[in-house]
Order: C-alpha cells, then structure tokens, then sequence
C-alpha cells in the first residue's frame, strides 16, 4: 500500500469540523473556506505528480489521487479536501469511450444521440471503481480531522458532454433532444442519476464527509424547462443520498434564476457563482439552506488590496445566509497564483474569526 490507511478518522472531532458545522448551518468558530478545482491546475507540485500520466489515468490510481488530493491542504489552510478525480470518471468506468484532452476537457469518440446510444449507459457498481474505494480509505487515514467532500457530475451537465460528444458553448443538440424527444431524455436522465447516486455512495461509503454535486453549466436552461426537464433528476439523486447522512452541496454557474429550485431539488447547500451577490442569493434560495460561494476567480489576477476589499465583502453579505461556506464563484483558474490563494484562505479565517 503506498500509503497508511489505518488511522481512521476520528467522527466526534471531524463533526466539530466548521466546514460540517457550517453546511449543518450551526454555529462556527470561523467561516470555513475551500477552493472548487483546488487540487491540480495552479499547483506547481501537481504538475509534477502529473508528468507523463494522462489525467484519466491519474484518476485511476489511488497513490495519485491522495497525493493530489493531499497537496493544497499542505499548502492551504483550507477547511475541506476534495477528492481528486473528474465528473467523466464513472462514465468511463462503464466503458463510455472518452477522454479529457488538456486545454479542451472530455472529448467522447461516439456520442449518445439514440435510444441504443442510452442503452449502453449500464449501471455503475463498487467493483467498477475500485480505486476510488481504495483512494478514499487512504485519504481518510491521511487527513485526520479535515473533511473530505466527494462529488459527481450532475445528469445534465453530463448528459451534455455525452450528446454534444465535448464541450459546447450553447448545448444545442442537448436542449433539442430535450425539447424535442422528451421520453429518450428521461432515459437518459435517468440511468446518469443512476450512476452518480452509485458513485457518490461509493465515495461516502469509503469515508467522505460531505458530497457536491456538480450542474456546472445547466445554468444554460430556464426555470421552467429546469422544473420540468432536470430537478426530477436531481430530486432523485439527493433523495437517495440523504439516508447517507451527509451534507449535500449543488453547485452550477449561471444559474442566478435556478438557485431556488436548485435548492429544491433537495441540497443541504447551495452553491452560487459570482454573479448573483450572497444576500440576494440567501433570498432567493430561502431559509433551511446554507450557501457556498462566491469571489470571483479572476479576482485573483487583481493586487491583493482587491483581493481583501472583495473577499470581505463576499463574507458580510454572507452572514444574510444561515450557514456560509466561503469558495470562488467556479473553479481555481489554472493561472492563479498560489499565493494569493494561501493568503486569502488565511484571511478568510481571521476576518471572520468570532
Ligand atoms: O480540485 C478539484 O476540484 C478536484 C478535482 C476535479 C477535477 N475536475 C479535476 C480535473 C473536479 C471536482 C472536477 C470536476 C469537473 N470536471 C467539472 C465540474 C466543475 C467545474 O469546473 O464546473 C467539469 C465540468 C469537468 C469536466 C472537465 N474536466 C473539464 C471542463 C476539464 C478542463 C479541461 C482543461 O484542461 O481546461 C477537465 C479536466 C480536469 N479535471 C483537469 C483537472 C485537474 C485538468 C486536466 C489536466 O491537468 O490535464
């Protein structure tokens, strides 16, 4: 084993842990901070752990994922870890062709556009990933009071690289399987609900603490086709993981007019980038929920006296919410200065410290 995996967490000291407390929406010593993509990018270390492996391969061995995962909790005084991995993992762990391409993301060799192409869709079980089972216990071991918060993709968001067979700016060909063949989209949407809520037990059965569900770009679809067309989806997927007795946290971006209906699919807390101002959003979400967000990343490209005026702003509006996790608004950029990020994980815990 090329790590230790037998010091288990400790459940009374990781409960008092003010990320757990904070999507808990109780009280905290200070507010917890953590970094969407923390984990690779930036790092110079990850770049190095990185060489000459292919990102879907990293994924695949568990020495690499908890080295990786374990990197910017040494650098940062971040409150969480993320697991390291990509929302493409359980697809390709079913025998979805694809691959991540650096600088262009998941690239799939055939993409679904039929009710044969839903059909190889199959379900996910433990034994498909066994490496996040054995990444997961190790990392446990490793981080001692500090959370570790698994995730998947959301249905749509992964519906959409599937139909469009990568990236897209307008997700044409999804919201016209969506709008035009209603019955395979349900198909659809139903076998990847399917296969997230097995890869998020999977990871919460191996120890994590917290798990977040990624809709990164259903933020493209309007209330109306999102109630109808996406939450029963992921009103499934959070249902079935309540039982599992762990915070739930929903995050996309754009998605200033969904953020109460995100809220409803079912999620502990609700992530928000950084168009919509905190206050606004604890409006929009509701009481019961905690919020996660919401510094715009590219703020870190500005001097820090920026940096600082900003990130303390994100925190008072913040207090409007009854439970704030502070984050970016998405994911690290890949050129950010990793010491801009220390810094304001660090000043995050102090102007908040109560
Ligand atoms: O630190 C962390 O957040 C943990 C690891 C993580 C990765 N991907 C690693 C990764 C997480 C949580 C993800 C989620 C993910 N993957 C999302 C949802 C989050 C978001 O940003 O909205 C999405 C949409 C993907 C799909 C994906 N994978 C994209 C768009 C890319 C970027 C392509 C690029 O190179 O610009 C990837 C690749 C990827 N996933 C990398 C990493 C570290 C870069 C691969 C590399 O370093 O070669």
């Amino acid at each position: 084993m090329p790590f230790d995996a037998d010091v288990p967490q400790d459940p009374a000291a990781l409960g008092q842990s003010p990320f757990l407390k904070a999507c808990r929406r109780e009280p905290v010593p200070h507010t917890p901070v953590w970094f969407m993509r923390q984990a690779g990018r930036s790092l110079p270390e990850y770049l190095k752990a990185r060489e000459g492996v292919a990102m879907l391969e990293a994924c695949a061995r568990p020495d690499l994922i908890v080295e990786i995962t374990m990197q910017p909790v040494r650098r940062y005084s971040v409150d969480a870890a993320i697991f390291f991995s990509d929302i493409m993992v359980p697809l390709r762990a079913i025998g979805v062709d694809l691959d991540i391409k650096p600088g262009v993301g998941p690239v799939i060799a055939d993409p679904i556009r039929d009710r044969s192409g839903a059909a190889r869709l199959r379900p996910l079980t433990p034994d498909d990933v066994p490496y996040v089972t054995e990444a997961v216990g190790g990392l446990v071991g490793e981080l001692g009071d500090t959370p570790l918060i698994g995730f998947a993709g959301a249905p749509f968001t992964l519906a959409s690289y599937l139909i469009e067979g990568g990236p897209s700016k307008n997700h044409d060909r999804t919201k016209a399987l969506m709008y035009g063949e209603p019955g395979l989209w349900a198909e659809l949407m139903d076998r990847l609900a399917d296969i997230t809520i097995a890869f998020l037990k999977v990871q919460v059965a191996a120890g994590a603490s917290a798990v977040q569900l990624f809709d990164s770009w259903v933020g493209a679809v309007a209330p109306e086709d999102y109630r109808a067309s996406v939450l029963p989806f992921t009103g499934r997927i959070f249902a079935e993981i309540e039982a599992l007795g762990v915070p739930r946290i929903h995050f996309g971006v754009g998605t200033g007019e969904l953020l109460g209906l995100m809220g409803g699919a079912g999620a502990d807390v609700v992530g928000v980038d950084w168009r919509v101002p905190l206050d606004e959003a604890a409006r929009r979400v509701g009481p019961g929920k905690a919020l996660q967000g919401n510094l715009d990343p590219a703020l870190l490209f500005a001097p820090w006296e920026v940096v600082e005026r900003r990130a303390r702003d994100v925190l008072e509006r913040g207090r409007a919410a009854e439970g704030h996790v502070f984050n970016l608004g998405h994911g690290v950029l890949p050129t950010t200065d990793p010491e801009k990020l220390a810094r304001l994980a660090d000043f995050v815990h102090e102007a908040s410290a109560r």
